[in-house]
């Protein structure tokens, strides 16, 4: 396992992470654990989830808290608050980012996970009722209290992402370490502002959907069904697997190939490579998709094989 240092923070992640969205949804807090010691034997550091995740909200922070046990000091956990938890908090009146929702939250997730510290706590989307100079004082206070290590924003633009940055520079606050944002092979929309943005302020990139749900791991297969029992096989994830692009997806798989290595090493090991990204958080559901995933981040492309996949991106 690789290992690197979370942007510019002194926070050290592995490159290959797990995603914990499926725990206590899709899957049970069983076969959560196994995910969860299949990677900690294989190396993985970090673990992200939010407060959100799950059945019922919280149900996947309970699962990790719970597979981790006296395990806890040897990962990182990742969680996050500021999606609507549905009630869980009490009333919010949509203003996830004040430091009233901030103060309920956190201890919810603390408690949850069973722990008295989150390592990296991310606001998971942005609140536009709130001042983001009052949503980074909240949070400085928790980094002050010892209840959180490190902050991240997830879905901030490259313009928010710069506003943070010198809004903590300039009132001395404890500034976002990490952006998560929708990114794969699939998905590049990030590149065109926000990458760029998160490399000048040294923001370390946790893509989300880095599988694109699962089209690059090799299952599935132009014209034919899902795989029973996958993600694309539920009737909400239908229009995924129909507008598929599969001239893509072959060629990427092609590159793959002339390299001896599989479409599931190109896409991990190929966005691990890509500017800002520090690690890769695919969710897994079994301890089998984690070791091919582990194995898939330890590929390094060279410089020719990063223009060979960004020629077969570009078609
Ligand atoms: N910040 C945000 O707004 C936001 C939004 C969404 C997600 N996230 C985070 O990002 C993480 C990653 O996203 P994601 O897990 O939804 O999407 P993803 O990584 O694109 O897809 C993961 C899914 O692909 C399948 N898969 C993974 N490894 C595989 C392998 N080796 N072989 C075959 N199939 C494999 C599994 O589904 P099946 O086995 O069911 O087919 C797995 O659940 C989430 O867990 C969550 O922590 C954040």
């Amino acid at each position: 396992m690789r290992y690197r240092r979370l942007g510019s923070s002194g926070l050290s992640v592995s490159v290959v992470g797990i995603g914990c969205n499926n725990f206590g949804g899709r899957i049970d807090a069983d076969r959560a654990a196994e995910v969860v010691h299949a990677a900690i034997d294989l190396g993985v550091t970090l673990f992200d989830t939010a407060d959100v995740y799950g059945l019922t909200p919280g149900a996947s922070e309970e699962a990790l808290g719970a597979a981790l046990g006296k395990r806890r000091d040897e990962v990182v956990i990742a969680t996050k608050f500021g999606a609507d938890p549905r009630g869980a908090n009490g009333p919010d009146w949509g203003a996830r980012g004040g430091r009233r929702y901030i103060a309920k939250a956190v201890e919810a997730s603390l408690r949850r996970l069973g722990t008295d510290y989150i390592d990296l706590y991310q606001l998971h989307t942005p609140d536009p009722q709130t001042p983001i100079e009052e949503t980074l004082d909240a949070l400085d206070a928790l980094v002050q209290a010892g209840k959180v290590r490190y902050i991240g924003h997830s879905n901030f633009t490259g313009w928010q992402t710069a506003d943070a940055a010198w809004t903590a520079r300039d009132r001395r606050l404890t500034p976002f370490v990490s952006a998560q944002n929708y990114y794969s092979l699939l998905e590049r929309s990030v590149e065109k502002d926000l990458v760029p943005a998160l490399e000048h302020y040294g923001v370390g990139l946790l893509p989300f959907f880095p599988l694109a749900h699962g089209l690059l791991t090799g299952k599935y297969r132009r014209g034919e069904a899902a795989p029973q029992g996958t993600r694309l096989a539920r009737d909400v994830f239908e229009k995924v697997l129909a507008t598929a692009p599969w001239d893509t997806i072959e060629r990427l798989e092609n590159v793959g190939k002339e390299r001896g290595v599989d479409l599931l090493a190109v896409a991990i090991g190929g966005l691990a490579a890509r500017p800002a990204v520090t690690s890769v958080i695919a969710g897994a559901t079994s301890a089998e998709q984690v070791r091919a995933n582990v194995t898939a981040g330890s590929w390094i492309p060279t410089e020719e094989d990063q223009a060979a996949i960004e020629a077969a991106l570009t078609g």
